[in-house]
């Protein structure tokens, strides 16, 4: 298949500084399944049943032209296979070394990379879709603003962004996150919150769905998620919204880090 983001100029190397999460590559499923253990699901449940809502996504989007989607804050690219076969290109991007060699191995057919500049390495209007799983609550709150807009800045005009996150309104949420060592300093954000960051990136027609009501792992379950989508106490949230065309003219200048 043909390659339509210039791999091989954006990944002229850079030594990437070890982050918190290289610590965790190779345990990362089994620190998580053991703070879910209570509940009674493995981290493979909850990664499942976010697929749906990417895969709608995809489908929004989706044109004549090969489908490019980049993962910000990929990790180890658990949800990859998941959707690997949707996608055209598949690109997944985080400042962990070790997490993205660890993906690497586990996803041939994806192009990753691991970066810590304070800006996304491709160019503006570069994919159909960017999305962002659990990512966020580990920058700080000041940084929130300019990671998204950056992720808006990397898709094209009319193009989604997507955010999942956890909800800090929901009491089994807060418990599994301070039980979490990898979620040590995290900041939680309400879906409101993140909805207003993205609609001041430059996104329009945001949705917000909370999801999760139950850690039951039956498709009627998924049903009474969709019915009470509404309700901010769902365990976890979606935020999803289209690049607005003045965004797209007027361009995102952001700043990761301001
Ligand atoms: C909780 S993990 C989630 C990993 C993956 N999205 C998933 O759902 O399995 C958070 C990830 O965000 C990455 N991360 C943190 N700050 C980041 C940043 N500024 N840019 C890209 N990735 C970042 C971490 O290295 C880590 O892999």
């Amino acid at each position: 298949m043909t390659r339509l983001v210039d791999q091989d100029r954006i990944e002229e190397r850079q030594v990437v500084p070890p982050t918190e999460f290289d610590r965790y590559a190779d345990t990362y499923s089994e620190k998580i399944n053991h703070v879910l253990s209570v509940w009674g699901q493995e981290q493979e449940f909850f990664t499942r049943c976010k697929v749906p809502f990417l895969l709608e996504a995809f489908d929004a989007v989706r044109t004549e032209q090969a489908l490019r989607v980049l993962d910000v804050g990929c990790g180890v690219g658990l949800i990859h296979p998941y959707l690997a076969p949707s996608v055209d290109e598949l690109h997944g991007i985080d400042v962990s070394q070790e997490s993205i060699s660890l993906a690497k191995r586990n996803n041939p057919s994806v192009q990753y990379l691991a970066h810590q500049g304070e800006t996304l390495p491709y160019d503006d209007g570069t994919f159909d879709c960017a999305y962002a799983i659990g990512v966020v609550h580990h920058l700080s709150p000041k940084q929130w603003q300019g990671f998204i807009s950056d992720m808006v800045r990397v898709v094209r005009s009319n193009g989604v962004v997507l955010i999942i996150e956890h909800n800090p309104l929901n009491p089994a949420t807060q418990s599994v996150v301070r039980s979490c060592e990898l979620d040590q300093g995290a900041v939680l954000l309400p879906s409101w919150k993140l909805r207003r960051l993205m609609a001041a990136a430059g996104m329009v027609a945001l949705d917000v769905r909370h999801i999760l009501f139950t850690p039951f792992d039956r498709p009627v379950f998924r049903k009474l998620d969709r019915l009470l989508a509404w309700l901010p106490m769902g365990a976890q949230y979606v935020v999803s919204g289209r690049k607005s065309r003045i965004a797209a003219d007027v361009g995102q200048a952001p700043c990761r880090n301001a």
